[in-house]
């Protein structure tokens, strides 16, 4: 089969969906490529380096899509194009399902398939095919970088003889994909970065990454990432006055703000409103990522920069990865050269559209002359919504104290037998031994016993601290053999020795522990 890639035709897209390092995968797989002329020069691609690696270069974009049986592209199909599909055809391209039926209606009627990368689910396996996480990654990033550019000081702070700078301070709404590639960019650039999102497990994320974390002083229950398949779900009212509370309360001292904050199939919501944006000071720049989707700052204008009365500079580019293209052009192709992976199991040329893989399925909106837009629910996604185990049946009051008498029986009867058997021993053991040294066996059992009880007590992370003690204790084992050394007996001599050996590891392995555990501490 051939895979083949068209320029792409929408207003300032730069990306290209095929480059030339993944038409060497995808020739790998068995497939011949083509692409359309031009089609990667945006990207830094030519037509030379595709050639170069055995891609046929099509003079139009009618050649390309004609003798191509996998299209592989960017962005949204224009009609022009999904006319030029056939029943033979696969289509694989950003689609827009939830907002494109007229696009699925002409795709259907065409017989053809296709495969849409939004659709690919935020599940483990697919994370090698997902685009829209890729292209989030670059914008995130972008995103500092282009409010670095309108900003006009240091992000990281500095002593210097001229005088000193403050660090910025820096707002990452949403730690998404797009929010935690800020967080890093940002952080690494030295700003002072805070992060807020409504799904608490991110904060450690967060944290990790050298940004702290925004807590409001709020209880609502934990949404339960696994079962809205790693997005976000709608929080209450009360919650989000909290929220915008918390916003207000950090406007005026932050000096820029991203925003990326989006539940999936939804309008962004409005989190920085106009009052936020006037208590910010003059010079600060807002990014909002989700300006495409009506934006989660009041006065975004999507597609431009603006800048309001008082100074604060509002971002609402849609088109970060595009700003990167040689970047986004190498993951997305990446992405679907993965994808193409799944979809040939046996790397013959020929794709296997298995509707029972959840990745294929979740991705596929057309196919044999269907609609197959939504996709049910990835077959992970149900088993965690699934209703949990029935907890362990909860105990009266009156069965505990049954559990407990029983317990405690039990215990007193293993320690009555325990000292039985331990006193039938010594009385076996005076018949016979002389009585001094009966004096010090009974010293060395009941120390022995105590000794057991004491550290038998102590859980586990306290051992090491423990350590300290049995060094005393050893101590004072190796001076009492080396005053027995010099007795003059074989076995005396013998078991001193053991004894100042066996405490001496117990000692030098006990500094060799302590120094490792101080080493985990210091700074490398
Ligand atoms: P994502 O779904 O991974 O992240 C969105 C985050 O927002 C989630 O962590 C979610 O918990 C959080 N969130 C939802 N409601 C919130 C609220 N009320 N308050 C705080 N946090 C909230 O999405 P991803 O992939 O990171 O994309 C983020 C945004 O970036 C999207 O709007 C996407 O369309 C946009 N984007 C923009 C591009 C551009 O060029 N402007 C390019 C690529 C993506």
């Amino acid at each position: 089969m051939k895979i083949g890639t068209p320029k792409e035709i929408a207003d300032g897209e730069a990306r290209v969906a095929m480059t030339p390092a993944s038409a060497r995968d995808l020739q790998k797989l068995g497939f011949e490529c083509c692409v359309e002329s031009g089609a990667g020069e945006k990207a830094g691609f030519s037509d030379a380096a595709y050639e170069e690696a055995g891609v046929e270069i099509l003079k139009t974009a009618a050649a390309l899509w004609k003798a191509a049986d996998v299209i592989a592209k960017v962005r949204q199909p224009t009609e022009t194009e999904l006319k030029r599909l056939t029943k033979s055809k696969t289509l694989i391209s950003f689609f827009n399902p939830g907002g494109n039926e007229d696009g699925l209606e002409l795709a259907k009627s065409k017989g053809a398939t296709v495969i849409a990368m939004e659709m690919v689910p935020r599940i483990s396996r697919a994370q090698k095919m997902d685009a829209l996480s890729s292209m989030a990654n670059i914008a995130g990033y972008r995103a500092v970088i282009e409010a670095g550019n309108n900003f006009g000081r240091f992000f990281t702070g500095q002593i210097t003889a001229a005088g000193k700078v403050p660090p910025a301070k820096v707002l990452v709404v949403g730690a998404g994909v797009a929010g935690l590639a800020a967080i890093g960019t940002s952080t690494s650039l030295g700003a002072v970065t805070y992060a807020f999102d409504v799904r608490p497990e991110v904060a450690e994320q967060v944290e990790s990454m050298g940004a702290e974390f925004v807590y409001l002083d709020f209880e609502e229950e934990q949404q339960d990432g696994a079962a809205t398949g790693g997005y976000a779900a709608v929080s209450s009212p009360e919650f989000r006055e909290a929220q915008l509370a918390k916003f207000r309360e950090l406007a005026p001292e932050v000096d820029i703000v991203i925003t990326t904050a989006l539940i999936p199939n939804r309008e962004a919501p409005k989190l920085w409103l106009a009052d936020m944006v006037a208590a910010m000071k003059r010079g600060s720049v807002i990014v909002d990522l989700a300006a495409e989707r009506g934006g989660n700052v009041e006065g975004t204008v999507m597609d431009e920069k603006v800048v309001t009365d008082n100074g604060v500079t509002i971002i609402g580019y849609t088109d970060f990865p595009s700003r990167m293209a040689a970047q986004s052009s190498t993951l997305y192709a990446t992405n679907i050269r993965h994808m193409m992976t799944d979809l040939t199991p046996a790397k013959d040329g020929q794709i296997v559209h298995d509707m029972e893989d959840d990745v294929i399925r979740g991705s596929t909106v057309t196919h044999a002359g269907e609609i197959t837009f939504p996709p049910p629910p990835p077959k992970i996604q149900a088993i965690a919504a699934q209703k949990k185990p029935d907890a362990p049946k909860e105990l009266t009051a009156e069965e505990k104290r049954a559990q407990e008498v029983a317990a405690f029986k039990q215990q007193t009867k293993n320690q009555v037998t325990l000292l039985a058997v331990g006193g039938a021993l010594l009385l076996a053991v005076g018949l016979v031994a002389p009585a001094s040294f009966m004096q010090h066996f009974i010293v060395f059992v009941l120390a022995v016993f105590v000794g057991f009880q004491v550290i038998w007590g102590v859980s586990h992370s306290l051992h090491t601290p423990l350590m300290a003690v049995t060094n005393a204790i050893s101590s004072i084992i190796i001076l009492g053999a080396l005053m027995q050394i010099g007795s003059g007996s074989f076995l005396v001599i013998l078991l001193s020795a053991l004894s100042v050996f066996m405490a001496g590891i117990n000692i030098f392995g006990g500094f060799l522990v302590t120094r490792r555990m101080l080493a985990m501490f210091q700074k490398s």
